[in-house]
C-alpha cells in the first residue's frame, strides 16, 4: 500500500472514463482478472436541448455491470435543462451518481460549449453546477474537470464556479485543454483543489507506474487517484497501488487474452477484422510494451486467432524484458 492522503486512509482508485475504451469488454476483463478500482464512472453521455445520446456502450456498463462496483454516470452538456433532464433519467438507473464532463477536448463539443467548452463560460458552469446539486441527492454529485481552457492560472476561477455547489467528488485531470493529453500536468493545482478541503479529489493525468502514483500522493496528497491510459497498458498497477505485486508476464498474458476474448462477445455486429480493430482502440496504449515486430504485425492484424498468437508471443507489459 502507498501513500497516505490528507485522511491518513489509504487511496481511492478510480479508472479514468475513456470514450470506446473503458467499455463493458473492459470492465468483464479487469473483473476476470481481479483488478477492479473502487468506482466506475462512464465515458460521457452527450447531452443535448433535444436529446440524451444513451450510447449502448456506457448504458451497458450501468446496466450489466459484472463487477458489482457503484457506477457514475457522465453527462456532458452545455445547457442545464437538458442537463437535469438527463440526469433524472439517468439517476432512475443503478447509478451511484451524476459526473459532470468538464473536460472533453473535441472541438465538436468544445462548439457546442460542453465539455471543456465550460470553462470558457465560469457563471454558466456555475449555474449548471447549482442545478445539478440541488436535484441530485447527497453524495450523487460529482464533476471531472480541466484546470483552464489556456493557462492553468484560470484553475482557481474555475474551482471557484465548481465549488459553490459543493461536489461530493471532484476528478482534476491536470492539464488546460490547450494541452490536450500530453505536456506536464500540474501538480500545483491539483494541491489548489485538496487544500480548498471542501470535497474528496482525485488526481489524474498521466499515472502510469508506482513511482508516479508516489510522486503524485506525496505531493498533492489526493484523496484518490484516477489513472486511465495507464491502467489499460497495465491493469495490475491497481493490485501493486493496493500493496500487492507487479504482474507477471503470464498474467499480463493472461490480461490480453482475456481482452481479446471479452472483446469479440461484445461487438455489436461481428467480422474478425471489426473484432481486431475493436482490440485495437486498447493496444493503442500497449503497444510501447512491445517490441517494434510485435507492434507492426499488431498493428495490421485483421485476424483474431492470429492476434491472439502474437500478444501471447509478445510478452508485453511494463516489466517484459
Ligand atoms: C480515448 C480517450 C477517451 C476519453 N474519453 C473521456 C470521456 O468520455 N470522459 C472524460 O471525462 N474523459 C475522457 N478521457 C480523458 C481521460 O478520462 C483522462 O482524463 C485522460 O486520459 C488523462 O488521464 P490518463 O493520463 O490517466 O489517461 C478520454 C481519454 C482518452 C485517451
Amino acid at each position: 500500500m502507498i501513500g497516505q492522503g490528507n485522511s491518513g486512509a489509504s487511496p481511492m482508485l478510480a479508472l479514468a472514463p475513456m470514450q470506446d475504451v473503458t467499455d463493458l469488454a473492459y470492465m468483464r476483463t479487469l473483473t476476470r482478472i481481479h483488478c477492479l478500482p473502487d468506482f466506475w464512472v462512464t465515458p460521457y453521455f452527450r447531452s443535448t436541448r433535444t436529446t440524451c445520446a444513451m450510447s449502448e456502450g456506457p448504458l451497458r456498463c450501468i446496466m450489466e455491470n459484472p463487477a458489482g462496483i457503484p457506477v457514475w454516470a457522465q453527462l456532458a452538456g452545455s445547457t442545464a435543462t437538458p442537463l437535469l433532464r438527463d440526469a433524472e433519467a439517468l439517476m432512475q438507473l443503478p447509478v451511484a451518481g451524476i459526473n459532470l464532463n468538464v473536460g472533453c477536448p473535441s472541438p465538436l463539443v468544445n462548439r457546442h460549449g460542453a465539455g471543456a467548452g465550460l470553462l470558457r463560460k465560469l457563471p454558466l458552469l456555475r449555474e449548471i453546477a447549482l442545478a445539478l446539486r440541488a436535484q441530485l441527492p447527497p453524495g450523487a454529485w460529482s464533476v471531472k474537470c480541466r484546470i483552464g481552457w489556456e493557462r492553468a492560472e484560470e484553475f482557481p476561477r474555475v474551482l471557484d464556479a465548481l465549488c459553490d455547489s459543493h461536489p461530493d467528488m471532484l476528478m482534476v485531470h491536470a492539464r488546460t485543454r490547450k494541452q490536450l493529453y500530453a505536456g506536464e500536468p500540474c501538480m500545483a493545482a491539483v494541491r489548489l483543489a485538496v487544500r480548498r478541503g471542501s470535497c474528496p479529489v482525485f488526481a489524474n493525468g498521466d499515472i502510469s507506474s508506482m513511482e508516479e502514483a508516489r510522486i503524485w500522493l506525496n505531493t498533492v496528497e489526493p484523496a484518490g487517484l484516477m489513472i486511465g491510459r495507464g491502467l489499460v497498458r497495465n491493469p495490475y498497477l491497481l493490485r501493486e497501488l493496493r500493496g500487492g505485486s507487479a504482474p507477471t508476464a503470464e498474467e499480463m498474458q493472461e490480461y490480453y487474452a482475456v481482452l481479446l476474448e471479452e472483446t469479440g462477445h461484445h461487438l455489436e455486429r461481428y467480422t474478425p477484422s471489426g473484432h481486431c480493430n475493436r482490440m485495437k482502440k486498447y493496444l493503442a496504449f500497449c503497444y510501447q510494451d512491445f517490441s517494434a515486430d510485435a507492434e507492426y504485425k499488431l498493428r495490421r492484424c485483421t485476424n483474431p486467432t492470429e492476434m491472439g498468437r502474437l500478444l501471447q508471443l509478445a510478452r508485453g507489459g511494463p516489466n517484459a524484458s
